[in-house]
């Protein structure tokens, strides 16, 4: 009877979704992969925006188990996607796969839960309506959607954000319930707290995010227990089914057998140059610190030109990352006439400098040639530089990356916190202080956080029983939701 009870249901199916940017696509590709190696009778279908797809063709060909699709995200494919067209994108995204949410019901694909980006909340919540449980996976730092669900929402109704001209940003945010014990500080709070304009899009499509994200059946942080336990602790009073699984690319590494690791780990929207790989063995232990701020940050001319006369004057060697297309109003390949570099600093990025467009990224962090890294705290990019045990000098540049930034410098005290300033001088200092200064206990505590991010993983591990109950709880929502 129970055989023929279970001949008749359908196998669970889930159906994920992240934003289409590199960070969240990264992780949401991880989790799809987890998900194949550790649940054999688990149907997977991935939904990628249509220009993902074309930049990552071999998706079905890398992941068998996994079925692809694609939508439109209405950006034509060659067009650059800056932080200005982020709403207008993610509504029409939103737009496009809700209409089709409906055929993803039917059989024999049906749908019996759906994992969903945080941010794309109005997904979720018609999926709800249409009887799919609802699984939000968040892919920014946890330590923002903290901030952001515990503080904003009150520092709007009590109309301290707008923040008042003339507020030392340096000041504690302690006059509101709850934020008496936190180390933030004004300039630490996520970017939309420095908005003047509460209508902005950006600022409604987060206030919406903190509003829904509670109202689903379990929430998916990439993050391990000892990294934040208290936040965590506070963030399960609001939504009480956490599976914190992370690092994820690292809970995926552990899994997969070795030979398969190449054809796993890429999942590059820009083609990688590995060339920097080649450059670092040629260098010392520790002695590179490794440039880079990710898939979105643009930096304007003379911002280039601080980093440039910053890393050059502080001695050390440096691989730099300049994504395509990454500086305001420098069409890729005219950066030399553009910038216009003094020739010593030219001469000097030469001798001690690597410049690539696009690096393999994890296995950069990974190299022993590697002892420190400038970058702008996404958090995949911190994840990454953790699970490596690799020190940061952080320049955050908006999102989540200002509170992860106080976080690193603050809190986890694995770095430097260089927020608000982009000065030729303060560099120079920083990357020596990072490099030489305080190496010594900034090391021990990043080694010592690389340690616990690697037991998290492991077997019995705390990400590792996460991730196992999420299975288990896929499996059912499944029967919960057809019963
Ligand atoms: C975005 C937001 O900007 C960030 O604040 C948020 O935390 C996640 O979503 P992004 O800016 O791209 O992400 O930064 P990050 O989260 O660090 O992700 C960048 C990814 O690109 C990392 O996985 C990194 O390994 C990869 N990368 C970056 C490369 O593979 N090669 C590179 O050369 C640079």
């Amino acid at each position: 009877m129970a055989e023929q009870l279970q001949a008749r249901e359908p196998s669970p199916s889930v159906l994920l979704l992240p934003l289409p940017l590199q960070g969240p696509i990264n992780a949401f590709l991880k989790l799809a992969h987890l998900l194949s190696l550790c649940s054999e009778n688990l149907k997977i279908t991935f939904v990628n925006a249509e220009f993902v797809h074309r930049r990552l063709p071999d998706l079905p060909s890398r992941f068998p188990g996994i079925r692809f699709c694609d939508f439109p995200d209405g950006i034509s494919d060659d067009e650059p996607r800056p932080p200005a067209k982020f709403c207008g994108m993610v509504a029409m995204f939103e737009a496009e796969v809700i209409s089709a949410l409906p055929k993803f019901m039917e059989s024999p694909t049906s749908v019996t839960c759906l994992i969903v980006d945080g941010v794309l909340t109005a997904v979720g919540k018609k999926a709800q309506e249409l009887g799919i449980p609802v699984v939000y996976f968040s892919t920014l730092g946890p330590c923002c959607i903290w901030a952001s669900c515990f503080f904003v929402p009150k520092l709007v109704d009590s109309g301290q954000i707008p923040i008042s001209k003339g507020k030392d940003l340096k000041e504690s945010v302690s006059n509101i319930p709850g934020t008496e014990t936190t180390t933030l500080r004004w300039c630490d709070l996520p970017s939309i707290c420095r908005t003047d304009d509460l209508t902005h899009p950006y600022v409604q499509l987060v206030l919406r995010e903190c509003r829904d994200l509670p109202n689903a059946q379990g929430h998916i942080l990439n993050t391990f227990d000892d990294l934040e336990q208290p936040l965590l602790t506070e963030l399960r009073s609001l939504c009480p089914n956490l599976y914190t699984i992370g690092p994820i690319h690292l809970h995926s590494r552990t899994k997969q057998q070795p030979e398969a690791e190449q054809l796993v780990s890429s999942n590059s929207l820009w083609e990688e140059d590995r060339s920097c790989i080649a450059w670092l063995d040629d260098q010392p232990s520790k002695s590179v610190i490794f440039v880079s701020f990710g898939s979105i940050v643009s930096l304007t001319i003379d911002q280039v030109l601080e980093f440039s006369f910053g890393l050059v004057n502080s001695g050390i060697r440096f691989l730099w990352v300049r994504r395509p297309g990454s500086i305001v109003g420098v069409e890729d390949g005219c950066e030399e006439s553009s910038l216009q570099v003094p020739a010593e600093i030219l001469k000097a990025t030469q001798e001690r400098g690597f410049i690539v467009k696009w690096a393999p990224q994890e296995e950069v962090l990974a190299h022993s040639a590697i002892g420190g890294f400038l970058t702008h705290s996404g958090w995949n990019s911190t994840l990454e530089s953790i699970v490596e045990g690799v020190p940061m000098l952080c320049w955050p540049n908006g999102i989540d990356q200002l509170v992860i930034s106080r976080f690193v410098g603050d809190v986890w005290k694995i770095g430097i916190d260089m927020k608000d300033v982009c000065d030729r001088v303060v560099i120079e200092n920083q990357v020596r202080d990072l490099m030489e200064g305080h190496r010594e206990a900034v090391s021990q505590r990043a080694n010592r956080l690389s340690k616990l991010a690697a037991q998290a993983v492991r077997e019995e591990g705390s990400s590792w029983q996460a991730l196992h109950r999420l299975i288990e709880d896929i499996k059912f929502m499944r029967l919960s939701c057809r019963q």
